[in-house]
């Protein structure tokens, strides 16, 4: 797996370390509000791990599925909810945890579906946002790390459902998402 990667961008020190600093900051936003969490799997699966083990507040979780890319490397923009009934988050003060944001689309059309369960207030944290203009404007209250517009993979980020397990995130050679398995 790392042979496929043009260069590693973040190595698991480096993204522990910076998860110290956003729990940190989390922690002490909500210390006062009871948190309710969810966050968007796959790929937030590590980040989401990771993160709220640092925080020593009470909170609840959830987890939503969706789609967007369906095995490309490029989002079609719409957004599939894999499943119908969305989280009670009713008068909650939600934080919602995605992998990265990248067009938008993701992060704004979950938003506004949460939006209709009637939450106190929705913040969005993500670990990595890509420099470039979004399809959608999402405005992001924590980002882990800003990066150039280019594919990434690993630590829960994944082209074709691969190199998720991979412990550092890294930019993926670009002959192998121009022509995937
Ligand atoms: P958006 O809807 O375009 O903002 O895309 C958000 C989703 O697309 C993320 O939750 C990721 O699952 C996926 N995604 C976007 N960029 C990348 C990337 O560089 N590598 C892997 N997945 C990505
Ligand atoms: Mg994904």
């Amino acid at each position: 797996m790392q042979d496929d990667l043009d260069r590693i961008l973040f190595h698991e020190t480096t993204i522990l370390s910076r998860l110290d600093e956003l729990a940190a900051q989390v922690s002490k936003d909500y210390r006062d509000r009871e948190l309710t969490v969810i966050a968007v799997l796959t790929g937030s699966l590590m980040f989401m791990a990771d993160l709220l083990r640092r925080i020593p507040l009470p909170l609840k979780l959830d987890c939503l599925s969706v789609a967007s890319y369906h095995g490309k490397a490029q989002t079609s923009g719409e957004v599939i909810f894999k499943q119908v009934a969305v989280p009670d988050v009713q008068d909650r003060h939600v934080l919602l945890l995605d992998d990265i944001l990248d067009s938008g689309h993701t992060l704004a059309a979950i938003r506004e579906k949460l939006e209709t369960a009637k939450p106190r207030s929705i913040r969005v944290c993500v670990l990595l946002s890509k420099k470039k203009a979004r399809a959608r404007h999402v405005d992001a209250d924590y980002v882990g790390f800003e990066i150039e517009d280019e594919f990434v993979v690993g630590y829960g980020l994944d082209f074709m459902e691969r190199y998720r397990n991979l412990p550092s995130i890294g930019v993926l050679r670009k002959e192998l998402i121009a022509q995937p398995q």
